[in-house]
C-alpha cells in the first residue's frame, strides 16, 4: 500500500514503541522518523530499535514536529496522531511537511466501545480504555467520515 519505500522518507506519526517505523526502516530501507510525544513509549522505542539503521525516534508533539519538519515523501499514523489530535491543528502541518504527490496514510479504528462508526461531524468521540488493575478511563478520539474532515474549514485535507 505504501509503494516502494528504499531510499525514502518516512515520518510516523503517534509511533509509540516504534514497532513500525522500525520494521520500515530494518526491512523496507526507508529513512524513517518515529514522532512519539509519550515519554514512556519513546523510552521503549529508544530502548528497543535505537540502533537500526535508517530510523530516527523524536519526542515530540506532532503539531509541533511538523512546523519544522523538512519534506516527507511518505507520512504514516496507526492508531496514532491522526486519531488523537484535533485535525485542525494537525492536517495544515502535514499538509506542509508532505512533499508534492506524496503519500498519507492513516488507520483509525473504525467503531467504538458504544458501537459508533466515524462521525458525520468534527467531533472527538469517547472510547473506554480498561487497564488492569484501574477504573475504566474514557479518552476522545477523532474518527471522522472523509466527508466531515472536507466541509471543516478549519481543515486541510486532500485524498490520493
Ligand atoms: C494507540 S498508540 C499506537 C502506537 C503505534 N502507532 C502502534 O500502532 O504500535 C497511539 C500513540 O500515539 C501517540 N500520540 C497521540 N497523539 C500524539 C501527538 N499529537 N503527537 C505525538 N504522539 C501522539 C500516543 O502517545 C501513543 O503512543
Amino acid at each position: 500500500m505504501l509503494g516502494p519505500l528504499a531510499g525514502r522518507r518516512v515520518l510516523e506519526l503517534g509511533c509509540g514503541t516504534g514497532r513500525y517505523a522500525a520494521h520500515l526502516a530494518h526491512h523496507h530501507h526507508a529513512h524513517v522518523t518515529g514522532v512519539e510525544s509519550s515519554p514512556a513509549q519513546y523510552q521503549r522505542a529508544v530502548c528497543s530499535y535505537s540502533s537500526i539503521p535508517g530510523l530516527t525516534l523524536v519526542r515530540a508533539d506532532a503539531v509541533d514536529y511538523l512546523q519544522q519538519a523538512d519534506p516527507y515523501d511518505v507520512i504514516i499514523s496507526i492508531h496514532g496522531a491522526l486519531c488523537y489530535t484535533p485535525p485542525h491543528l494537525l492536517l495544515p502541518g502535514i499538509f506542509i511537511a508532505l512533499r508534492p504527490g506524496g503519500l498519507l496514510a492513516a488507520s483509525v479504528l473504525h467503531t467504538n466501545y458504544l458501537g459508533d462508526g466515524p462521525s458525520e461531524t468534527v467531533e472527538p468521540s469517547p472510547q473506554r480504555l480498561q487497564i488492569t488493575g484501574q477504573a475504566p478511563a474514557t479518552v476522545y478520539r477523532w474518527v471522522l467520515t472523509p466527508m466531515a474532515m472536507k466541509v471543516d474549514p478549519r481543515a486541510t485535507c486532500r485524498s490520493v
